[in-house]
């Protein structure tokens, strides 16, 4: 079915895998062209050649969203593949389980380097850029239930996940004026490779005992009975990628099966 997203060029970082794989995989079904971009060149390929081998149109490009001369080849790259940006998904992000006193600044780092400072480096780079060409463009961020209220034992991962949400009613008033709508997704308990790592830390660190657990348990939560899997992102990932969304900007949407009312 043709939406309005049809020919939109869309970087989706953290699209090797996971949520963001599944984001990229809709929404060029849809007929936009993606650059499906992760820190594993090899996943993004293989995910960007799945795309291809569909009939979509993707380039997998191998970024590292803490560097910013990374982030800039990957925005380069798209722009000589589909013309011009016309909307970001800065998605990619890492997680770890760690009891709240424990946490080291390695920790901190290792955690907020990617999910906080990698996504304000996106933004930034996608922002000039959208800047530069005009006719607006869309930034669309992942952030967390836990960008809404904080977990123990994920403390500097909810801190990073606040923090996407603070930029991203940040940069929704700066760049209201230039037409750039800036919006966050928080999904609840996804069933993807990182909840294995969350899991798994929690059994390291005594707080469970037996696998999934930790993710059971906490899905157990969603008023609508079930975990989520990747798929249950993509429709309001393809709302706030189209024009239907064109009057929505500094919101931070909880995409969580009834997790966490706000
Ligand atoms: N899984 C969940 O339950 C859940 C819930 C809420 C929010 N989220 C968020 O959704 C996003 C996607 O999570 P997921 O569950 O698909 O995780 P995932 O671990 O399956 O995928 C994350 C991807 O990000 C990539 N990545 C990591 N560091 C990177 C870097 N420096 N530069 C570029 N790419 C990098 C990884 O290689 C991986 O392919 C993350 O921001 C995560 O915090 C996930």
């Amino acid at each position: 079915m043709p939406t309005n997203i049809e020919n939109k060029s869309i970087v989706v970082t953290g699209a090797g895998r996971g949520i963001g794989a599944e984001i990229a995989r809709g929404l060029a079904a849809d007929g936009a062209r993606l650059t499906v971009a992760d820190l594993s060149g090899e996943a993004a390929e293989k995910v960007a050649a799945e795309i291809r081998g569909a009939g979509g149109a993707a380039v997998g490009v191998a970024v590292d969203v803490r560097q910013r001369e990374s982030v800039r080849a990957m925005i380069d790259r798209t722009v000589q593949e589909h013309g011009r940006l016309d909307v970001i998904f800065n998605n990619a992000g890492v997680a770890q389980t760690k009891p709240f006193l424990d946490i080291t600044e390695d920790d901190w780092h290792f955690v907020n380097d990617v999910n906080a400072l990698g996504v304000m480096i996106c933004m930034q780079e996608a922002i000039r850029r959208m800047q530069a060409q005009g006719g607006g463009g869309k930034v669309v961020n992942t952030a967390s239930i836990a960008g809404k209220q904080g977990y123990e034992p994920l403390a500097h991962y909810s801190a990073s996940k606040f923090a996407v949400v603070a930029l991203t009613q940040a940069a929704a008033r700066a760049f209201g004026k230039d037409r750039i709508n800036v919006n966050a997704i928080c999904p609840g308990v996804v069933a993807t490779d990182m909840w294995k790592v969350i899991d798994g830390g929690f059994r390291e660190h005594g707080l469970t005992s037996r696998e999934n657990e930790a993710f059971d348990t906490f899905a157990g939560i969603a008023v609508l009975g079930r975990p989520s899997t990747p798929q249950d992102l993509v429709g309001v990932a393809r709302f706030l990628a189209s024009a239907d969304s064109d009057f929505m900007t500094g919101q931070s949407l909880l995409v969580d099966g009834g997790m966490v009312f706000a």
